[in-house]
């Protein structure tokens, strides 16, 4: 029989974020739901409710362009849980009518690159050595420019949503790095290209594919034999394997520079 997790899975009020809550828990893992929406996540978790055998969900309310929520979100699940195995950086944005907040900030930077490392290095104290964390990365990724993730300069929003993309998947790496082969995992995911989600609906107007595709991979992911071992890779889903990542991923000397200026924007993000 396999272990039972307890796993937080960030954005699983919709999309692939939510269909994944339901499969694990059905499998009788302990689930800790997220979602920015209080009326949303208290629906979802009402409707989550019968497949969980009698152990009473749990959720959390945290706006992930908020780095003040952020914090908060950590300290609470940290106060509710002694250990989580598994942390899912599932939450993203692509689309929305408020790009930008009052400090100038592109929140696919916000909520896409800052809000989920900002959550992996407060929560990695109750992550044990078994554990993971695993971050949504898209096919969409492209150079960063720097003006733009201090805030200094505005992009479009697939530009902005593919450069946080392509942050992600560097502080994976990095993290990884940090950690070592004898802690947590990090790995980064591209759940597949165009999955028929409120994203790709809203943000392409498209049917998309069977959300199952992405659902199936977080699941494996979070927790699958076949990530074993892997950390500081990326899955690539539209492959159906580990694989390259963009360039910039693998130069260690862009790494560091990546990580330096996310470390710097950070320290002035409320
Ligand atoms: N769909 C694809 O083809 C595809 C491809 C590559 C990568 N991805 C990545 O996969 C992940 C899941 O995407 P999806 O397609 O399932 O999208 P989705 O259906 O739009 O779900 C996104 C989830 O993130 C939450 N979220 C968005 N902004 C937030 C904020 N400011 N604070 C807190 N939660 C927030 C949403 O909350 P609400 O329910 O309140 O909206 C929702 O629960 C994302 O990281 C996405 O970039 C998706």
């Amino acid at each position: 029989m396999t272990q039972k997790k307890t796993i937080l899975i960030t954005g699983s009020t919709d999309g692939i974020g939510y269909e994944a809550a339901k499969t694990l828990i059905e499998a009788g893992h302990t689930v800790l739901l997220h979602g920015r929406n209080p009326e949303k996540l208290a629906a979802k978790i009402e409707a989550l409710q019968p497949l969980s055998s009698g152990a009473k969900l749990s959720g959390y309310i945290c706006d992930l362009s908020s780095m003040a929520e952020v914090e908060q979100l950590a300290a609470s699940v940290a106060a509710d849980h002694d250990t989580l195995d598994v942390l899912l950086n599932n939450a993203g944005i692509l689309k929305t009518s408020n790009p930008i907040t009052a400090q100038g900030h592109d929140v696919r930077f916000l909520v896409n690159t800052f809000a989920p490392y900002r959550l992996a290095t407060r929560l990695l104290p109750i992550i044990p050595k078994s554990g993971r964390i695993i971050n949504l990365s898209s096919a969409a990724q492209n150079p960063i420019d720097f003006d733009a993730l201090a805030g200094r300069k505005q992009l479009s929003e697939m530009e902005a949503y593919a450069q946080s993309k392509l942050a992600i998947t560097i502080w994976s790496r990095a993290l990884a790095d940090e950690i070592g082969k004898d802690g947590p995992l990090v790995v980064s995911v591209n759940p597949a290209s165009l999955i028929g989600t409120k994203m790709v609906k809203e943000g392409f107007g498209i049917a998309g594919k069977d959300i199952r595709v992405g659902a199936d991979i977080l699941v494996e992911s979070a927790i699958g034999k076949s990530f074993e071992g892997r950390s500081g890779e990326y899955f690539d889903n539209d492959a159906g394997a580990f694989g390259r990542t963009h360039p910039h991923a693998e130069n260690p000397a862009m790494i560091a520079k990546v990580m330096a200026a996310i470390e710097a924007v950070m320290v002035g993000l409320a």
